[in-house]
Parts: C-alpha cells; sequence; structure tokens
C-alpha cells in the first residue's frame, strides 16, 4: 500500500484529480467508483475545478456509488442517490443516466446486490474507486466483521454509525434506517486502482491498523494490503500513529 502524507484535504484532492484527469484522458468513458461522505468532497471539488477549467468533456464517464441506505425513499435529501448527486454529478456536470447508486427499495434488496455487481462486471469494472474509512476502519458499510471476500448484499448498520449519521436526520437515530446495501470488500478489491483519503486524529488508530496491522475482517480496511494497486493519502494528523 502506497501512502502519501499531504499538508491538507485540497492536496489530496488534487492528487486525485490529477489521477482521474489522466484516466479520463485515457479512456473517455472510464467507471469511477464514488463514495459519500465528508473524506470525499474536497478531491470532488478539484476534479470540479480541473473540469472547469480544462474543459474535460466527461459526458461519457461513468459511475457506481458505494452504498445506499435501506428502505430510505431515492428522493429523501439524505439517501445516497440524493447525496451523489448533490456532491458529484451536478458540480461535475456528469450524465444522471450514467451514474448507478445501489438499489435500497426493501422490496427488491434480496436480488438488488448481485444485480449490483453483475451491472459493475458488464460496465467493465471500477478503474478508480475513492473511499473514505470509519473510525473503527470500516469501508462502504462493510463493518468490522465483515467477509474480506464479500459482494454487494444488505446489511444491518451497527449502533455507532446509526449515531454518527443521526446527524444527517435531525440529530434523531430513530430516523436512521437500520438497514443498507453496500458493495462487498471483494467487489470493492475489483477496482483497478483504489484510493482512501482520511483526514484527522480521529482515523490515526484506523489507518494504522489498514497500512501496518495484520490483513483482518475486524479492520476492514485491512483488505486494501490485498490490492495490487492502492493509494492511501492522509494528513498529518490521521498519519500520527503510523509507525
Ligand atoms: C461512504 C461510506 C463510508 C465513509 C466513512 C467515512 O459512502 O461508505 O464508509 O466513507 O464512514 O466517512 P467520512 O468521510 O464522513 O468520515
Amino acid at each position: 500500500t502506497e501512502v502519501i502524507i499531504v499538508e491538507n484535504q485540497d492536496e489530496a484532492g488534487s492528487i486525485y484529480a490529477q489521477c482521474v484527469a489522466r484516466l479520463i484522458a485515457d479512456k473517455p468513458d472510464c467507471v469511477l467508483g464514488l463514495a459519500t461522505g465528508s473524506s470525499p468532497l474536497a478531491a470532488y471539488r478539484q476534479l470540479a475545478g480541473r473540469v472547469e477549467r480544462e474543459g474535460i468533456d466527461v459526458s461519457q464517464v461513468r459511475g457506481f456509488a458505494l452504498d445506499e441506505y435501506a428502505g430510505l425513499d431515492p428522493s429523501h435529501p439524505q439517501s445516497y442517490k440524493s447525496t451523489i448527486n448533490r456532491t458529484v454529478v451536478e458540480p461535475l456536470g456528469l450524465d444522471p443516466e450514467k451514474i448507478h447508486v445501489p438499489n435500497g427499495n426493501l422490496d427488491t434488496i434480496g436480488e438488488a446486490g448481485k444485480a449490483y455487481d453483475k451491472a459493475i462486471e458488464e460496465a467493465g469494472g471500477v478503474d478508480i474507486q475513492i473511499l473514505g474509512i470509519g473510525t473503527d476502519g470500516h469501508i462502504g458499510f462493510n463493518e468490522p466483521g465483515s467477509s474480506l471476500a464479500s459482494g454487494t448484499r444488505i446489511k444491518t448498520l451497527t449502533e455507532q454509525t446509526r449515531i454518527d449519521n443521526a446527524r444527517f436526520f435531525d440529530d434523531d437515530i430513530n430516523q436512521v434506517p437500520a438497514h443498507c446495501i453496500t458493495q462487498g470488500i471483494g467487489t470493492i478489491l475489483k477496482a483497478r486502482h483504489l484510493i482512501l483519503l482520511a483526514f484527522g486524529s480521529g482515523k490515526a488508530e484506523a489507518i494504522a491498523e489498514t497500512v501496518e496491522g495484520g490483513i483482518s475482517s475486524f479492520c476492514p480496511a485491512s483488505a486494501l494490503q490485498l490490492h495490487p494497486h492502492a493509494t492511501v493519502i492522509v494528513d498529518e494528523a490521521a498519519a500520527s500513529r503510523l509507525r
């Protein structure tokens, strides 16, 4: 795993933007793996800036998001469908038809995971997957204990994750969905290049486990050690527990 220590989120974001700009130049219909959360926001901003300044044609770019809440209408402002639209599709000017988010509809969620993995495969796989990491080492909604070989599937959110995410639901944990659909760790590992971003001391322990700990389902992000092209971009605070 390659580790890059940066001054701030914008510097991390510009490294991501550089990788993606190069990819699009090479492969205009490339496939981006997208994440929600705060960690990738500067990266999306940097990429949007480049797209605008350099007039990069993104009309053919395709994308697959990592995860979605179960049983939350896609039109809900906190659904990951809405979040990806607001933070990625609109600022970059992507074609919304080409950007996919797992379907959290409870009536079809049993089959939705396999269908999603199949859609990624039929698109030729993800070229660059951006990732954040939870303080417990989760990636996507793969909490500690998730199989490192897992595909996209329904999961139960941990109490801690529901508490963490209550800030998006009027600080009311009862409004936070109890389940989600998430790309599995096995799905994520199939992407050709993984770029994990982490900032702040709250992530330091998880980053040390990810990069220097043993490969274990107790730190789902440690699966990055199995990947031939994984880049971890961190600020000083998130790097502070590395040896
Ligand atoms: C986002 C996701 C999560 C976040 C993680 C970190 O789609 O699946 O794994 O990446 O919870 O969140 P932030 O970046 O908000 O600290």
